[in-house]
């Protein structure tokens, strides 16, 4: 059995913090005049969510949020890769921008096939904000638009991110050192 050994951090709770603001004006400044669907990819993205879209709606008026549960399975490749929404959005998307904000973009599966759905629906603009890019194990090349973070590699937990649905309350972002026993 996999035990959890020692949690490195990584990112500190004010790290974190002082970056959101930045890129919430960043994000304000690109979407100006317009208006803006900000959606939660459940459940990993939701402190994140409402950090970065507070942080949004401090430089723009016009955002609205919503919610969406997907999970990707299937072999692991590209090709292969089914991904289910087990919630969708409420909101008609036709001719609307859509923000996506998620949690970590490891092997890109899940997001890529999401947004192309979205772009099929007609949304005006569809774009992705992640808390962490996660470039090691990346499979499809999917463009990013704002990232709060980078990391190489290895299994991080903490602000939202889960290691077996744990550890997602912790307010700084940690890794997560393994060991078999
Ligand atoms: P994908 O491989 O880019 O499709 O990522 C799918 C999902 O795996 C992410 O949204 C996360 O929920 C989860 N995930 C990937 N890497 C990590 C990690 O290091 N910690 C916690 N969750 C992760
Ligand atoms: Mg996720």
């Amino acid at each position: 059995m996999l035990k959890v050994k020692e949690l490195l951090p990584v990112f500190p709770e004010e790290t974190i913090q002082k970056r959101i603001s930045e890129l919430g004006e960043q994000i304000a400044r690109d979407y100006q005049g317009e208006e803006v669907i900000c959606v939660c990819v459940l459940k990993g993205a939701v402190f994140f969510f409402t950090d970065i879209v507070r942080a949004i709606g401090r430089h723009l008026d016009g955002i609205t949020i919503d919610f969406l549960r997907a999970s990707s399975y299937g072999s692991g490749t590209s090709s292969s890769c089914v991904v289910n929404i087990s919630k969708d959005v409420d909101t008609d998307i036709k001719g609307k921008n859509v923000l996506f904000i998620e949690d970590v973009i490891d092997s890109g599966l899940t997001m890529s096939k999401v947004m192309g759905m979205f772009k099929e629906r007609g949304a005006k603009s569809v774009k992705l904000c992640a808390c962490v890019d996660k470039k090691e194990r990346r499979e499809v090349d999917i463009h990013i638009d704002y990232s709060a973070f980078t990391v190489d590699k290895g299994f991080i937990v903490g602000y939202g991110l889960d290691l077996a649905e744990k550890y997602r309350e912790l307010p700084g972002i940690y890794e997560a050192v393994v060991e078999e026993v």
